[in-house]
Protein backbone atom coordinates (compact mmCIF):
# COMPACT_ATOMS: atom_id res chain seq x y z
CA UNK A 1 0.00 0.00 0.00
CA UNK A 2 1.48 3.56 -0.66
CA UNK A 3 2.27 5.67 2.08
CA UNK A 4 2.42 9.40 2.61
CA UNK A 5 3.86 11.59 5.32
CA UNK A 6 2.38 14.55 5.45
CA UNK A 7 2.84 17.84 7.28
CA UNK A 8 6.80 17.31 8.51
CA UNK A 9 9.93 18.88 8.38
CA UNK A 10 12.01 17.10 6.56
CA UNK A 11 16.15 17.74 7.60
CA UNK A 12 18.98 15.78 5.26
CA UNK A 13 22.65 16.87 5.91
CA UNK A 14 22.46 20.19 3.64
CA UNK A 15 18.59 20.64 3.47
CA UNK A 16 15.42 21.59 5.66
CA UNK A 17 12.04 21.85 4.50
CA UNK A 18 8.55 21.59 4.89
CA UNK A 19 7.14 18.86 3.05
CA UNK A 20 4.73 15.66 2.32
CA UNK A 21 6.81 12.65 1.36
CA UNK A 22 5.02 9.95 -1.37
CA UNK A 23 6.26 6.35 -1.17
CA UNK A 24 4.99 3.65 -3.61
CA UNK A 25 6.73 0.26 -3.93
CA UNK A 26 9.49 0.69 -1.43
CA UNK A 27 10.82 3.67 -2.66
CA UNK A 28 10.11 7.80 -2.11
CA UNK A 29 8.35 8.66 -5.60
CA UNK A 30 7.47 12.61 -4.82
CA UNK A 31 8.03 14.98 -2.41
CA UNK A 32 6.20 18.55 -1.78
CA UNK A 33 3.16 20.16 -1.11
CA UNK A 34 -0.61 19.40 -1.25
CA UNK A 35 0.47 15.97 -2.73
CA UNK A 36 -2.69 14.44 -4.49
CA UNK A 37 -2.66 10.64 -3.92
CA UNK A 38 -4.81 8.03 -4.33
CA UNK A 39 -7.19 6.32 -2.32
CA UNK A 40 -6.24 3.54 0.00
CA UNK A 41 -2.96 5.86 0.66
CA UNK A 42 -1.92 5.51 4.38
CA UNK A 43 -1.63 8.39 5.64
CA UNK A 44 1.17 9.20 8.73
CA UNK A 45 0.84 13.10 10.25
CA UNK A 46 4.14 14.53 11.34
CA UNK A 47 2.93 17.57 12.29
CA UNK A 48 5.35 19.10 14.60
CA UNK A 49 8.25 15.94 13.93
CA UNK A 50 11.36 15.69 11.87
CA UNK A 51 11.68 13.39 9.34
CA UNK A 52 15.40 12.44 9.05
CA UNK A 53 16.60 9.61 6.46
CA UNK A 54 17.00 6.49 8.06
CA UNK A 55 19.84 6.71 10.38
CA UNK A 56 22.78 4.24 9.14
CA UNK A 57 25.49 2.38 12.18
CA UNK A 58 28.36 1.67 10.07
CA UNK A 59 30.19 -0.14 12.79
CA UNK A 60 28.17 -3.22 14.71
CA UNK A 61 29.01 -6.49 16.04
CA UNK A 62 26.05 -8.90 15.92
CA UNK A 63 27.39 -12.76 15.08
CA UNK A 64 30.89 -12.27 17.06
CA UNK A 65 32.80 -15.07 18.72
CA UNK A 66 35.31 -13.26 20.50
CA UNK A 67 37.18 -13.81 23.78
CA UNK A 68 35.74 -17.74 24.59
CA UNK A 69 32.40 -16.71 24.22
CA UNK A 70 29.48 -15.29 21.63
CA UNK A 71 28.12 -11.30 21.58
CA UNK A 72 24.84 -11.62 22.83
CA UNK A 73 22.52 -10.44 20.29
CA UNK A 74 21.15 -12.10 17.17
CA UNK A 75 20.17 -10.45 13.58
CA UNK A 76 16.56 -10.51 14.37
CA UNK A 77 17.47 -8.93 18.10
CA UNK A 78 19.60 -6.70 17.27
CA UNK A 79 17.69 -5.16 13.98
CA UNK A 80 14.94 -4.66 16.26
CA UNK A 81 16.42 -2.45 18.52
CA UNK A 82 17.66 -0.65 15.91
CA UNK A 83 14.81 -0.17 14.12
CA UNK A 84 13.27 1.19 16.85
CA UNK A 85 15.81 3.16 18.21
CA UNK A 86 15.83 4.72 14.45
CA UNK A 87 18.47 3.10 12.37
CA UNK A 88 16.98 1.24 9.36
CA UNK A 89 20.75 0.21 8.10
CA UNK A 90 23.81 -1.29 9.86
CA UNK A 91 27.03 -2.95 8.64
CA UNK A 92 28.11 -5.78 10.65
CA UNK A 93 31.76 -6.43 10.93
CA UNK A 94 31.97 -10.04 9.50
CA UNK A 95 34.95 -11.18 11.71
CA UNK A 96 36.62 -14.79 11.09
CA UNK A 97 39.71 -15.39 13.19
CA UNK A 98 42.99 -16.09 11.86
CA UNK A 99 42.61 -19.65 12.06
CA UNK A 100 39.29 -19.58 10.07
CA UNK A 101 39.25 -20.06 6.35
CA UNK A 102 37.62 -16.08 5.57
CA UNK A 103 35.32 -17.39 2.82
CA UNK A 104 33.95 -19.99 5.37
CA UNK A 105 33.33 -17.17 7.60
CA UNK A 106 32.00 -15.00 4.86
CA UNK A 107 29.58 -17.27 4.54
CA UNK A 108 28.97 -18.10 7.82
CA UNK A 109 28.08 -14.31 8.36
CA UNK A 110 26.04 -13.76 5.76
CA UNK A 111 23.82 -17.39 7.18
CA UNK A 112 23.68 -15.69 10.01
CA UNK A 113 21.62 -12.39 9.29
CA UNK A 114 20.06 -13.75 5.99
CA UNK A 115 15.91 -13.98 6.76
CA UNK A 116 16.25 -12.90 10.53
CA UNK A 117 17.41 -9.08 10.03
CA UNK A 118 14.36 -6.85 9.99
CA UNK A 119 16.16 -4.26 7.93
CA UNK A 120 19.26 -3.94 5.23
CA UNK A 121 22.72 -4.66 5.95
CA UNK A 122 26.03 -5.56 5.05
CA UNK A 123 29.46 -6.48 5.80
CA UNK A 124 32.91 -5.12 6.31
CA UNK A 125 34.91 -8.31 5.90
CA UNK A 126 37.80 -8.69 8.35
CA UNK A 127 41.08 -9.90 6.82
CA UNK A 128 42.76 -11.70 9.61
CA UNK A 129 45.70 -12.78 7.40
CA UNK A 130 47.01 -12.57 4.14
CA UNK A 131 48.00 -15.02 1.73
CA UNK A 132 47.55 -16.24 -2.37
CA UNK A 133 44.19 -18.27 -0.66
CA UNK A 134 42.90 -15.48 1.42
CA UNK A 135 43.73 -12.80 -1.45
CA UNK A 136 41.59 -14.94 -4.17
CA UNK A 137 38.34 -15.26 -1.74
CA UNK A 138 38.61 -11.54 -0.75
CA UNK A 139 38.52 -10.86 -4.85
CA UNK A 140 35.03 -13.24 -4.75
CA UNK A 141 34.11 -11.48 -1.52
CA UNK A 142 34.21 -8.18 -2.96
CA UNK A 143 32.62 -9.12 -6.13
CA UNK A 144 29.79 -10.43 -4.17
CA UNK A 145 28.99 -6.61 -3.35
CA UNK A 146 31.03 -6.75 0.18
CA UNK A 147 33.24 -2.82 -1.00
CA UNK A 148 34.85 -2.83 2.51
CA UNK A 149 37.43 -4.61 4.32
CA UNK A 150 38.47 -4.43 8.18
CA UNK A 151 41.74 -5.05 9.59
CA UNK A 152 42.10 -5.07 13.39
CA UNK A 153 45.93 -4.35 14.56
CA UNK A 154 45.06 -5.48 17.63
CA UNK A 155 44.24 -8.74 19.17
CA UNK A 156 47.08 -10.18 18.72
CA UNK A 157 47.11 -14.03 17.75
CA UNK A 158 43.23 -13.62 16.71
CA UNK A 159 42.00 -11.14 14.63
CA UNK A 160 45.78 -8.81 14.29
CA UNK A 161 47.21 -9.22 11.17
CA UNK A 162 50.66 -7.92 11.29
CA UNK A 163 52.87 -5.39 9.40
CA UNK A 164 53.09 -7.40 6.08
CA UNK A 165 49.14 -8.61 6.14
CA UNK A 166 48.48 -4.60 6.35
CA UNK A 167 50.82 -4.09 3.71
CA UNK A 168 49.29 -6.58 1.09
CA UNK A 169 45.70 -5.87 2.12
CA UNK A 170 46.05 -2.47 1.31
CA UNK A 171 47.59 -3.12 -1.86
CA UNK A 172 44.30 -5.32 -2.47
CA UNK A 173 42.46 -2.68 -1.44
CA UNK A 174 43.99 0.29 -3.28
CA UNK A 175 43.23 -2.35 -6.65
CA UNK A 176 39.92 -3.13 -5.95
CA UNK A 177 39.02 0.49 -4.84
CA UNK A 178 37.54 -0.90 -1.47
CA UNK A 179 37.41 1.02 1.60
CA UNK A 180 39.79 -0.95 4.56
CA UNK A 181 38.37 0.39 7.95
CA UNK A 182 40.67 -0.47 10.99
CA UNK A 183 40.81 -0.84 14.72
CA UNK A 184 44.18 1.07 15.58
CA UNK A 185 45.81 -0.23 18.94
CA UNK A 186 49.45 -1.87 18.87
CA UNK A 187 48.95 -5.36 19.76
CA UNK A 188 52.62 -6.04 20.98
CA UNK A 189 52.24 -3.08 23.17
CA UNK A 190 48.99 -4.14 24.44
CA UNK A 191 50.62 -8.25 24.57
CA UNK A 192 53.39 -6.35 26.63
CA UNK A 193 51.43 -3.82 28.86
CA UNK A 194 48.60 -6.07 30.31
CA UNK A 195 50.83 -8.88 32.40
CA UNK A 196 52.43 -5.45 33.96
CA UNK A 197 49.45 -4.15 35.11
CA UNK A 198 48.61 -7.68 36.72
CA UNK A 199 51.55 -7.73 38.17
CA UNK A 200 50.76 -4.34 39.86
CA UNK A 201 48.14 -6.03 41.34
CA UNK A 202 45.57 -4.29 39.23
CA UNK A 203 43.46 -7.12 38.31
CA UNK A 204 39.91 -5.68 37.97
CA UNK A 205 38.39 -3.65 35.11
CA UNK A 206 40.25 -0.43 36.20
CA UNK A 207 43.65 -2.05 34.73
CA UNK A 208 41.99 -2.34 31.44
CA UNK A 209 42.86 1.28 30.40
CA UNK A 210 46.51 1.58 31.55
CA UNK A 211 47.17 -1.69 29.50
CA UNK A 212 46.11 -0.04 26.50
CA UNK A 213 46.98 3.78 26.79
CA UNK A 214 46.00 6.44 24.39
CA UNK A 215 49.79 6.19 23.40
CA UNK A 216 48.86 2.61 21.97
CA UNK A 217 46.15 3.83 20.22
CA UNK A 218 48.09 7.07 18.33
CA UNK A 219 50.64 4.65 17.15
CA UNK A 220 48.43 2.42 15.62
CA UNK A 221 46.32 5.35 14.05
CA UNK A 222 49.64 6.55 12.71
CA UNK A 223 50.71 3.63 11.61
CA UNK A 224 47.76 2.86 9.61
CA UNK A 225 47.96 6.47 8.39
CA UNK A 226 51.16 5.68 7.12
CA UNK A 227 50.39 2.37 5.39
CA UNK A 228 47.98 4.43 3.65
CA UNK A 229 49.93 6.73 2.67
CA UNK A 230 52.81 4.02 1.24
CA UNK A 231 49.69 2.04 -0.48
CA UNK A 232 47.57 4.98 -1.92
CA UNK A 233 44.30 3.03 -0.05
CA UNK A 234 41.55 4.71 1.52
CA UNK A 235 40.95 4.11 5.35
CA UNK A 236 38.92 4.41 8.04
CA UNK A 237 39.87 4.70 11.69
CA UNK A 238 37.03 3.10 13.52
CA UNK A 239 36.30 3.45 17.29
CA UNK A 240 38.68 6.03 18.03
CA UNK A 241 38.37 7.57 21.23
CA UNK A 242 41.46 9.87 22.28
CA UNK A 243 43.09 13.14 21.33
CA UNK A 244 46.38 11.71 20.48
CA UNK A 245 44.89 8.99 18.06
CA UNK A 246 42.74 12.13 16.61
CA UNK A 247 45.88 13.96 16.00
CA UNK A 248 47.64 11.60 14.19
CA UNK A 249 44.71 10.90 12.17
CA UNK A 250 44.54 14.91 11.06
CA UNK A 251 48.24 14.91 10.37
CA UNK A 252 48.00 12.37 8.07
CA UNK A 253 44.82 14.43 6.48
CA UNK A 254 46.50 17.50 6.55
CA UNK A 255 49.48 15.22 4.58
CA UNK A 256 46.76 14.04 1.83
CA UNK A 257 46.20 10.98 3.70
CA UNK A 258 43.18 9.65 2.61
CA UNK A 259 41.97 9.20 6.02
CA UNK A 260 37.94 8.89 7.98
CA UNK A 261 37.55 8.62 11.47
CA UNK A 262 34.54 7.29 13.20
CA UNK A 263 33.68 7.85 17.32
CA UNK A 264 31.06 5.84 19.05
CA UNK A 265 28.45 7.10 21.21
CA UNK A 266 30.39 5.26 24.76
CA UNK A 267 33.58 7.34 23.97
CA UNK A 268 31.48 10.31 23.32
CA UNK A 269 29.19 10.23 26.88
CA UNK A 270 31.16 7.59 29.19
CA UNK A 271 34.51 8.06 30.71
CA UNK A 272 36.94 5.78 32.36
CA UNK A 273 35.76 5.74 35.93
CA UNK A 274 33.02 4.07 34.49
CA UNK A 275 35.21 1.36 34.17
CA UNK A 276 36.53 1.92 37.36
CA UNK A 277 33.36 1.49 39.67
CA UNK A 278 33.19 -0.62 42.30
CA UNK A 279 31.97 -4.60 42.78
CA UNK A 280 33.02 -5.41 39.36
CA UNK A 281 30.48 -3.29 38.03
CA UNK A 282 33.32 -1.72 35.70
CA UNK A 283 33.34 -4.69 33.67
CA UNK A 284 29.86 -3.28 32.25
CA UNK A 285 31.97 -0.63 31.00
CA UNK A 286 35.38 -2.48 29.21
CA UNK A 287 35.90 -2.36 25.73
CA UNK A 288 38.85 -1.51 23.39
CA UNK A 289 39.98 1.22 22.82
CA UNK A 290 38.54 1.65 26.47
CA UNK A 291 37.09 4.36 27.75
CA UNK A 292 39.21 7.35 28.01
CA UNK A 293 40.30 10.37 30.54
CA UNK A 294 36.92 12.74 30.69
CA UNK A 295 39.36 15.28 28.89
CA UNK A 296 39.25 13.14 25.37
CA UNK A 297 35.34 14.07 25.47
CA UNK A 298 35.07 17.90 24.26
CA UNK A 299 37.64 17.19 21.60
CA UNK A 300 36.07 14.07 20.01
CA UNK A 301 32.70 16.27 20.20
CA UNK A 302 34.43 19.46 18.22
CA UNK A 303 35.14 16.71 15.87
CA UNK A 304 31.90 15.79 15.44
CA UNK A 305 30.35 19.15 14.99
CA UNK A 306 33.40 20.44 12.94
CA UNK A 307 33.25 17.17 10.58
CA UNK A 308 36.80 16.31 11.37
CA UNK A 309 35.20 13.41 12.79
CA UNK A 310 33.42 12.15 9.78
CA UNK A 311 30.86 9.45 11.50
CA UNK A 312 29.03 8.49 15.22
CA UNK A 313 28.61 4.90 15.37
CA UNK A 314 28.15 2.18 18.28
CA UNK A 315 30.47 -0.63 18.10
CA UNK A 316 27.77 -2.35 19.46
CA UNK A 317 29.03 -5.57 20.76
CA UNK A 318 26.86 -6.86 23.84
CA UNK A 319 27.91 -9.47 26.09
CA UNK A 320 26.12 -10.20 29.82
CA UNK A 321 27.15 -9.68 33.32
CA UNK A 322 27.58 -13.61 33.14
CA UNK A 323 29.91 -13.48 30.51
CA UNK A 324 31.55 -10.25 31.97
CA UNK A 325 32.39 -12.75 35.05
CA UNK A 326 34.65 -14.67 33.12
CA UNK A 327 36.85 -11.97 33.52
CA UNK A 328 36.94 -11.35 37.22
CA UNK A 329 40.04 -11.44 38.89
CA UNK A 330 41.87 -10.56 35.17
CA UNK A 331 40.16 -8.05 33.35
CA UNK A 332 42.57 -9.38 30.13
CA UNK A 333 39.22 -11.91 30.35
CA UNK A 334 36.74 -9.92 30.44
CA UNK A 335 34.70 -9.69 26.93
CA UNK A 336 35.71 -6.65 25.75
CA UNK A 337 32.06 -4.53 24.39
CA UNK A 338 29.06 -3.10 25.09
CA UNK A 339 25.33 -2.68 23.79
CA UNK A 340 24.32 0.82 21.77
CA UNK A 341 22.33 0.05 18.34
CA UNK A 342 19.58 0.62 20.05
CA UNK A 343 20.07 4.15 21.76
CA UNK A 344 23.01 6.02 19.42
CA UNK A 345 20.15 8.16 17.60
CA UNK A 346 18.33 9.17 20.87
CA UNK A 347 21.82 10.08 22.57
CA UNK A 348 23.60 11.85 20.03
CA UNK A 349 20.49 13.63 19.31
CA UNK A 350 19.73 14.61 22.95
CA UNK A 351 23.84 15.24 24.03
CA UNK A 352 24.53 16.63 20.39
CA UNK A 353 21.60 18.66 18.80
CA UNK A 354 19.43 18.97 22.27
CA UNK A 355 22.33 20.21 24.53
CA UNK A 356 25.52 20.19 22.86
CA UNK A 357 25.18 22.35 20.08
CA UNK A 358 25.48 19.96 17.19
CA UNK A 359 23.98 21.01 13.96
CA UNK A 360 21.12 19.14 13.27
CA UNK A 361 22.37 18.52 9.64
CA UNK A 362 25.68 17.86 10.60
CA UNK A 363 23.69 15.28 13.25
CA UNK A 364 22.03 13.18 10.11
CA UNK A 365 25.75 13.42 8.03
CA UNK A 366 27.35 12.14 11.05
CA UNK A 367 24.61 9.20 11.93
CA UNK A 368 23.50 8.67 8.28
CA UNK A 369 24.55 10.62 5.41
CA UNK A 370 28.19 10.10 5.93
CA UNK A 371 28.51 6.55 6.20
CA UNK A 372 26.48 6.09 3.06
CA UNK A 373 28.94 7.97 0.99
CA UNK A 374 31.65 6.67 2.28
CA UNK A 375 30.85 2.73 2.24
CA UNK A 376 28.84 2.91 -1.40
CA UNK A 377 24.88 3.02 0.10
CA UNK A 378 24.64 6.80 -1.18
CA UNK A 379 21.83 7.75 -2.32
CA UNK A 380 19.84 4.41 -2.11
CA UNK A 381 20.13 5.22 1.88
CA UNK A 382 21.21 7.99 3.82
CA UNK A 383 19.15 11.11 2.41
CA UNK A 384 15.45 12.06 1.56
CA UNK A 385 15.35 12.16 -2.25
CA UNK A 386 12.81 11.13 -5.26
CA UNK A 387 14.48 7.55 -6.05
CA UNK A 388 15.88 6.99 -2.55
CA UNK A 389 14.87 3.36 -0.15
CA UNK A 390 12.06 4.94 2.35
CA UNK A 391 14.14 4.39 5.18
CA UNK A 392 12.61 7.27 7.11
CA UNK A 393 12.99 8.47 10.85
CA UNK A 394 9.89 10.61 11.85
CA UNK A 395 11.42 11.72 14.75
CA UNK A 396 9.50 13.49 17.82
CA UNK A 397 11.54 16.00 19.87
CA UNK A 398 9.04 16.48 22.70
CA UNK A 399 9.05 12.82 23.74
CA UNK A 400 11.22 12.38 26.84
CA UNK A 401 12.45 9.17 28.99
CA UNK A 402 15.47 7.83 30.20
CA UNK A 403 17.50 4.79 28.88
CA UNK A 404 16.70 1.48 30.46
CA UNK A 405 17.27 -2.48 30.38
CA UNK A 406 13.91 -2.14 31.54
CA UNK A 407 12.41 -0.89 28.14
CA UNK A 408 15.65 -1.96 25.85
CA UNK A 409 15.12 -4.29 23.08
CA UNK A 410 19.08 -5.60 22.87
CA UNK A 411 19.49 -8.70 23.92
CA UNK A 412 20.83 -7.93 27.19
CA UNK A 413 20.93 -7.77 31.08
CA UNK A 414 22.58 -4.34 31.11
CA UNK A 415 22.13 -0.89 29.61
CA UNK A 416 25.72 1.26 29.59
CA UNK A 417 23.78 4.17 29.72
CA UNK A 418 21.12 3.66 32.34
CA UNK A 419 19.24 6.16 33.26
CA UNK A 420 20.29 8.76 30.59
CA UNK A 421 17.75 11.00 30.10
CA UNK A 422 16.21 11.32 26.46
CA UNK A 423 15.36 14.51 24.70
CA UNK A 424 13.20 13.10 21.51
CA UNK A 425 13.23 9.42 20.05
CA UNK A 426 11.47 8.13 16.56
CA UNK A 427 7.66 8.03 16.47
CA UNK A 428 7.41 6.20 13.34
CA UNK A 429 10.25 4.22 11.33
CA UNK A 430 9.59 3.02 7.87
CA UNK A 431 12.33 0.35 6.13
CA UNK A 432 11.58 0.36 2.20
CA UNK A 433 8.37 2.08 3.07
CA UNK A 434 6.75 -0.13 5.82
CA UNK A 435 6.70 0.82 8.89
CA UNK A 436 8.65 -1.33 11.14
CA UNK A 437 8.39 0.56 14.35
CA UNK A 438 6.66 3.01 15.92
CA UNK A 439 6.41 4.58 20.04
CA UNK A 440 9.42 2.46 20.82
CA UNK A 441 7.65 -0.79 19.52
CA UNK A 442 8.67 -3.09 16.67
CA UNK A 443 5.40 -3.35 14.65
CA UNK A 444 7.09 -4.81 11.15
CA UNK A 445 7.84 -7.80 9.28
CA UNK A 446 10.41 -10.08 10.87
CA UNK A 447 13.09 -11.23 8.43
CA UNK A 448 12.34 -8.66 5.49
CA UNK A 449 15.85 -7.45 5.90
CA UNK A 450 17.82 -7.35 2.30
CA UNK A 451 21.90 -7.61 2.16
CA UNK A 452 22.80 -4.60 0.45
CA UNK A 453 25.41 -5.66 -2.21
CA UNK A 454 27.89 -2.52 -2.64
CA UNK A 455 30.31 -1.41 -5.71
CA UNK A 456 33.76 -0.09 -5.20
CA UNK A 457 33.75 3.12 -4.91
CA UNK A 458 37.56 3.55 -6.44
CA UNK A 459 39.15 5.67 -4.03
O1 LIG B 1 35.51 -3.78 22.74
C1 LIG B 1 35.14 -3.88 21.60
N1 LIG B 1 35.29 -2.85 20.82
N2 LIG B 1 34.56 -5.03 21.18
C2 LIG B 1 34.21 -5.37 19.88
C3 LIG B 1 35.39 -5.75 19.04
C4 LIG B 1 36.06 -4.53 18.51
O2 LIG B 1 37.24 -4.31 18.79
O3 LIG B 1 35.46 -3.73 17.80
ZN1 LIG C 1 37.56 -2.79 17.42
ZN1 LIG D 1 33.96 -3.25 16.79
Amino acid sequence: MPLLIENGEIVTADSRQRADIYIEDEQITRIGRDLEVPPGTEVIDAAGKYVFPGFIDPHVHIHLPFMGTFAKDSHETGSKAAVIGGTTTYIEMCCPNRNDDVLEGYQLWKGMAEGKSVCDYSFHMAVPKFDPKTEGQLREIVADGIASFKVFLAYKNFFGVGDEELYQTLRLAKELGVITTAHCENAELVAQLQPRILEQGMTGPEGHEPSRPESVEAEGTHRFATFLENTGATGYVVHLSCVPALNAAMAAKSRGVPIFVEVVIPHLLLDKSWAERPNFEGAKYVMSPPLRDRRNQPVLWEGVKRGFVDTVATDHCPFDLEQKDMGRGDFTKIPNGMPAIEDRVNLLWTYGVSRGGLDIHRFVDAASTRAAKLFGLFPQKGTIAVGSDADLVIYDPNWRGKCSVETQHMNNDYNAFEGFELDGRPAVVTVRGRIAARDGEFVGEPGRGRLLRREPAYF
